[in-house]
C-alpha cells in the first residue's frame, strides 16, 4: 500500500497533491511528502506521521509550482521517519521519485549502486529507483526510467520528475495507477477518489504501462517502448461509489481486490532460487515447543488452516483457540509456547486480552495482523503483517485469504528452519503460493461468478444450509457457513465432512442444500463418500470441484468449478467461491451486505 498523486498544469500543484492525498490516506499514513516544481526547480517537503503533519507545515510555508508529485506511505522497508518518507531524490536533487510497491531485488541493486559510488540516505527499497534512473539518464527522462525499470523485480507504481523537464514520467506493475485527463492539465493517482474533484475523465493504466504527462497531453507505451492505446473512461460515480471503486458494495470490491491483496501479502517474502521464506521477524524458530493460535470469527478459521499447515509442514504441535474461551480457561502456557494471534483489525478485545493472558504465562508472541499500528501490534513481540489493505465490509473476505496465505508462508518458514521440509518440497510449495494471486484472479472469471450467482439464487430461499469439508479444507466449510449466515441470515452449519454422520446427518432432507468442498486432495474419495451419504437422504448437493473433475460432477445437483491448486494452498482459492455464494444469496434476498444486522467490523467489547 501507499498512495500516489501527480499533477502538471496551471493550478498550484501543492493544493492538488494535498487534497488528493487526503483521499488516499486509507492506503497508509506512516508519512507523507510532496515535491513541487515548475520545470526549472523542485522543492521537496516530507514528514513522518499523518498527512496533517505535512499539510500543517505547508500551510505555513507553501511550495510554489504547477508541477508536483505526492505520496502517503505505508512503511514496508525502513522505519516510518522523515528520512524514509517519500519523495526520494538523487544526491544532486535533480531527479525525484515516489514509489508504491516493493522492489524485491533492491538489496543486490543497492550493493551494486554503492559499489559504483552512490550514497543512500534512506533504508527504503524505493531509493534504488532514483539512483538507477540517475545512472541511466542521458537527457531523456522517459528513457532513463524505462532502462531503470528493466533492472528491477517486484511491484511498483512509480512517478518521477526531473528538474530540467516539464513532464512527469510514471509506470506501473502490480501497484495501481490511474491517470486523470483535464483541460490543459493532467493528473495521476493510485485511486479514483483522489482525482474526482478535478476531472472525471480517467485512463486506467495496466501492468507494464509507462506514461509521460505534459501540460496538454500524455503518451503511453509498454516497457519495451512500444506505443499502447488505452481508452479514456468517463467516471460518473458519486463520492460514495468512487470509494467503492464502482462496485455496488465494499464487500464485492474487496472480494475482487483479492489478487492484489494476496500479491501484497506474498511479495518480497518468497525466494524461488533458494526455496526460502523471509518474513522479516526476529522470532527464533527453535525457541518454542508448541504453538497456540488464538483469534475470533473468520480469523479463527484462518488459524485452523494455520494449524493444519504448521503441523503438516513443520511438525510442531499446534492448538487453536477462540480468544474469548482462551482468556478464561486458565491455559497452560510457558516460555516454550509461541502464541500466534490473528486479527484483521488488531483491536478485537477478546483477542487482545488473550494475547495479554499468553504473555502473562511467558509465551513468545507473534501477530498475523492487517491493521498497522493497531493495539495488538504494540504489545506483540513480532508482527507478520498481511498487507491486505483496508477492509471496510463487515464480512471479512480479503483479510481471510491473506491470513491463510500468511500461514502458508509461516509454515514454510518454520518447516525450513526446523528441517522438516527439504529444499525441493519447499520450492514446490513456494511455487504453489506464488500462483495464488493468478489462481484467485481466475476464480473471479465472469463465467464462474455467473454460475455461482445462478446457484445462489436457486437456493436463496432455503431455511438452512450445511457446509462440509475435510483436512485443510474443513475450515473452508466453517468459513463458508459463517459468511452465509452473517450476511444472508440463513442458518448454516459448517462441519468436518467425516463428522456429519455423527449428528448433522439427521438434518438432511430434500430441502437442505449441502455445500461440499471436494477439490483435489488426498482425501477426495472419502469426501465423495460423504456426498453419497447426503444424496442417499435426498439432500441437494452443491459440489466445489477442481476444474475438469467431470467424474465427480455426476454426484452433485450443482457444481461450482474452481481453478486447480496445490492442496496446501487450495483453501485460499476455494474460499473465494464461497464468499461469492454468500454474497449473491444475500443480495438475492435484498440484504445490506456491508452492514449486516447486529454486527460490527471491529468488536471492542467482550
Ligand atoms: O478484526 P478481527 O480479525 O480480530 O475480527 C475477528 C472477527 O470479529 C471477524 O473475523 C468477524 O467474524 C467477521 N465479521 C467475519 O466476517
Amino acid at each position: 500500500m501507499c498512495g500516489i498523486v501527480g499533477y502538471i498544469g496551471t493550478r498550484q500543484a501543492q493544493d492538488v497533491l494535498i487534497s488528493g492525498l487526503a483521499k488516499l490516506e486509507y492506503r497508509g499514513y506512516d508519512s507523507a511528502g510532496v515535491a513541487v516544481g515548475d520545470g526549472a526547480c523542485i522543492a521537496v517537503k516530507k514528514k513522518a506521521g499523518k498527512l496533517a503533519n505535512l499539510s500543517g507545515e505547508l500551510a505555513e510555508s507553501p511550495l510554489a509550482g504547477t508541477l508536483g508529485i505526492g505520496h502517503t506511505r505505508w512503511a514496508t522497508h525502513g522505519l516510518p521517519n522523515d528520512t524514509n518518507a517519500h519523495p526520494h531524490a538523487t544526491e544532486d536533487g535533480r531527479i525525484v521519485i515516489i514509489h508504491n510497491g516493493i522492489i524485491e531485488n533492491y538489496l543486490s541493486l543497492k550493493e551494486g549502486l554503492i559499489a559504483r559510488g552512490h550514497t543512500f540516505k534512506s533504508e527504503t527499497d524505493s531509493e534504488v529507483l532514483a539512483h538507477l534512473i540517475e545512472e541511466a539518464y542521458a537527457g531523456d527522462l522517459y528513457e532513463a526510467v524505462r532502462v531503470a525499470l528493466g533492472q528491477v523485480r517486484g511491484a511498483y507504481g512509480i512517478v518521477v520528475t526531473h528538474v530540467d523537464h516539464r513532464e512527469i514520467v510514471a509506470a506501473r506493475t502490480v501497484s495501481p495507477l490511474v491517470m486523470g485527463v483535464g483541460e490543459g492539465e493532467m493528473f495521476l493517482a493510485s485511486d479514483v477518489p483522489a482525482l474526482l474533484a478535478y476531472t472525471r475523465n480517467m485512463v486506467f493504466l495496466h501492468d507494464g504501462d509507462m506514461v509521460v504527462l505534459h501540460d496538454d497531453g500524455f503518451r503511453i507505451t509498454d516497457l519495451a517502448g512500444q506505443p499502447v492505446e488505452r481508452p479514456i473512461d468517463h467516471i460518473d460515480w458519486d463520492a460514495e461509489a468512487a470509494e467503492k471503486g464502482g462496485f455496488d458494495t465494499y464487500m464485492l470490491k474487496e472480494i475482487y481486490e483479492q489478487p492484489q491483496a494476496l500479491t501484497n501479502t506474498l511479495i518480497g517474502r518468497l525466494h524461488d532460487d533458494t526455496g526460502e521464506v523471509n518474513l522479516d521477524i526476529g522470532l527464533d524458530p527453535q525457541s518454542f515447543k508448541r504453538i497456540s493460535i488464538i483469534a475470533c470469527g473468520t480469523a479463527y478459521y484462518a488459524g485452523l488452516v494455520g494449524e493444519y499447515l504448521i503441523e503438516q509442514l513443520a511438525r510442531i504441535p499446534v492448538e487453536v483457540d477462540v480468544a474469548s474461551e482462551y482468556r478464561y480457561r486458565n491455559p497452560i502456557v510457558s516460555e516454550q509456547t509461541l502464541a500466534v494471534v490473528v486479527s484483521q483489525s488488531g483491536e478485537t478485545i477478546d483477542t487482545l486480552e488473550a494475547l495479554r493472558e499468553a504473555k502473562k504465562g511467558g509465551a513468545k508472541t507473534l501477530g498475523v495482523i492487517n491493521a498497522k499500528g493497531s493495539s495488538m501490534t504494540r504489545e506483540l513481540d513480532d508482527t507478520l503483517y498481511i498487507h491486505a489493505g483496508p477492509e471496510i465490509g463487515v464480512a471479512s473476505t480479503k483479510a481471510y485469504t491473506s491470513m491463510v496465505s500468511a500461514f502458508v508462508m509461516l509454515a514454510l518458514w518454520l518447516g525450513r528452519a526446523r528441517g522438516t521440509l527439504d529444499e525441493t518440497q519447499a520450492r514446490d510449495l513456494l511455487h504453489a503460493a506464488r500462483e495464488l494471486p493468478r489462481l484467485v484472479e481466475e476464480a473471479l472469471a465472469p463465467e464462474r461468478v455467473e454460475q455461482i450467482k445462478r446457484v445462489a439464487e436457486k437456493y436463496a430461499h432455503a431455511r438452512d444450509y450445511l457446509f462440509l469439508g475435510r483436512g485443510v479444507n474443513a475450515p473452508t466449510a466453517f468459513e463458508g457457513a459463517l459468511k452465509l449466515k452473517e450476511i444472508s441470515y440463513i442458518h448454516a452449519e459448517g462441519y468436518a465432512a467425516g463428522e456429519m454422520k455423527h449428528g448433522p446427518i439427521a438434518l438432511i432432507d430434500a430441502n437442505l442444500p449441502v455445500v461440499v468442498v471436494a477439490t483435489e486432495s488426498r482425501l477426495l474419495e472419502k469426501t465423495i463418500s460423504n456426498v453419497q451419504e447426503v444424496r442417499a437422504r435426498s439432500g441437494q448437493v452443491i459440489a466445489l470441484l477442481s476444474d475438469g473433475d467431470t467424474e465427480n460432477a455426476r454426484h452433485a445437483d450443482d457444481v461450482l468449478y474452481v481453478p486447480r491448486a496445490h492442496e496446501m494452498v487450495s483453501p485460499v482459492v476455494n474460499a473465494v467461491a464461497l464468499q461469492l455464494l454468500a454474497y449473491f444469496t444475500a443480495t438475492a434476498l435484498g440484504k445490506d451486505v456491508d452492514k449486516p444486522r447486529n454486527l460490527a467490523k471491529s468488536v471492542t467489547v467482550e
